[in-house]
């Protein structure tokens, strides 16, 4: 995704500035072209040396003198940029932008630019929730800025608050996203479910399974790169992704009700969550003492998901076996009548629960099988999304 790609850093004057290196470092090994641009305050938190020396280019300090073997004029590298990303984004940069001032190199490029220009703030919290942040804010989101909110943390000004940069995994993301606008699943919505359900017993006691959910979130995330509108409904304790809607639920039957809400209008839905087969038939208001206890709980089947939830879009199961795999996922594909199913054999080595390795293979509603070998889960999710897009029209 960000091979080729020109990335233009802006970085203005946060104590959070130092965190921008982990960024144009991550970028540059990722094969993005990163253009820095420093304002005069961010010089005062971090070298423009440290962001030349990751990016292996010339940086960009201030509007007059001449760049060092380099000839891009700040329209040029307005016009150059396939995204702007100003990482940490203070206070009066974005009030700057929200005005539509010009009065230093950043700001200039971002007023000369077309392309997508990514916000991610940093400042004190009482700063950030003033209403004038919060105005200027909203006036560039309504243009078409995105922003990646701070985080609540500990601040450098010793203030717990709304404030800090958001995680350098959550930017990358949003930067992922912005340049995979347009991308083969651009248009297309998506329904994503993840992680194991959590059936009560009472309110200290489930029935569980061992599914963590990352199989779930990388298909969302990989939809997201893609361009897709994703809803990912979660059973999982992950972080929350950006860029998407997530709801979260718990048991089965909350699971069933957001899938219910969320597939209108939708191109597949994915079911890689592992969904509880039994509940407790009766849930305890109050912890259930262990002399009380039923040695024999009574047991009920949940909804089947899969099979309850028909529609104009193409449905895709997970099968998680632990023998006669390409048999029993066969079986699953037709008893719920899917289009894909998704069969994973989760005593292989690296491949299941908890990895961030799969391997796996795709069986289609035409008996077609394709056997993939042990892959990272992101990729098994763009394999996925390979098929879906071949296959958009059989719904
Ligand atoms: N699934 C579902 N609702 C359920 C159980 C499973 O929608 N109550 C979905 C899963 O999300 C998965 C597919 O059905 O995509 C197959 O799930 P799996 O647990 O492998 O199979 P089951 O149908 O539960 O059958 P078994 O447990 O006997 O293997």
């Amino acid at each position: 995704m960000l091979t080729n790609k020109t990335v233009v850093l802006g970085i203005t004057g946060s104590i959070a500035a130092y965190k921008a290196a982990e960024l144009a470092s991550f970028l540059t090994k990722s094969g993005a072209d990163v253009e820095t641009v420093m304002t005069e305050s961010a010089q005062k938190f971090i070298l423009p040396l440290t962001l030349r020396s990751l990016t292996h280019r010339p940086v960009v300090c201030d509007m007059w003198s001449p760049p060092e073997n380099f000839s891009i004029t700040h329209v040029a590298l307005a016009q150059a940029a396939d995204v702007i990303v100003i990482a940490p984004a203070t206070a009066n940069i974005i009030a700057k932008m929200a005005y539509g001032l010009a009065d230093d190199i950043l700001s200039s490029i971002v007023l000369a630019t077309k392309a997508p220009v990514i916000v991610a703030s940093a400042m004190n919290n009482n700063m950030y929730e003033n209403p004038a942040t919060q105005e200027n804010l909203a006036r560039l989101k309504e243009r078409g800025f995105l922003i990646v909110e701070p985080e609540i943390g500990h601040l450098a000004c010793d203030a717990i608050g709304k404030g800090r940069l958001a995680d350098i995994n959550t930017i990358i993301s949003a930067i992922n996203m912005v340049l995979g606008r347009a991308g083969d699943m651009a248009g297309k919505k998506v329904v994503v479910t993840a992680g194991g359900t959590r059936e009560p017993i009472d309110p200290v006691r489930f029935i569980g399974n061992r599914s963590s959910g990352k199989m779930g979130y990388a298909l969302a995330e990989a939809a997201r790169e893609r361009g897709a509108d994703v809803t990912l409904i979660s059973a999982a304790q992950l972080s929350k992704p950006f860029g998407m809607s997530v709801i979260y639920v718990e048991s089965a039957s909350q699971m069933l009700d957001a899938v219910k809400q969320s597939v209108y209008n939708a191109d597949a839905l994915v079911m890689a969550a592992a969904v509880a087969d039994f509940r407790s038939k009766i849930t305890s208001e109050n912890k259930i003492k262990k002399d009380s206890l039923v040695l024999n709980m009574e047991l009920e089947r949940t909804p089947d998901i899969l099979s309850e939830v028909k529609g104009d879009f193409l449905r895709i199961g997970f099968a998680a076996e632990t023998e006669h795999l390409l048999d029993n996922a066969r079986k699953k594909l037709a008893d719920k009548t899917l289009d894909l199913i998704v069969a994973n054999d989760v005593t292989t080595q690296g491949s299941g629960f908890g990895t961030d390795t799969n391997k796996v293979t795709l069986i289609s509603r035409g008996g077609k099988e394709i056997d993939l070998p042990l892959m990272a889960k992101r990729d098994v999710a763009d394999r996925v999304w390979d098929w879906v897009v071949a296959n958009i029209d059989i719904a």
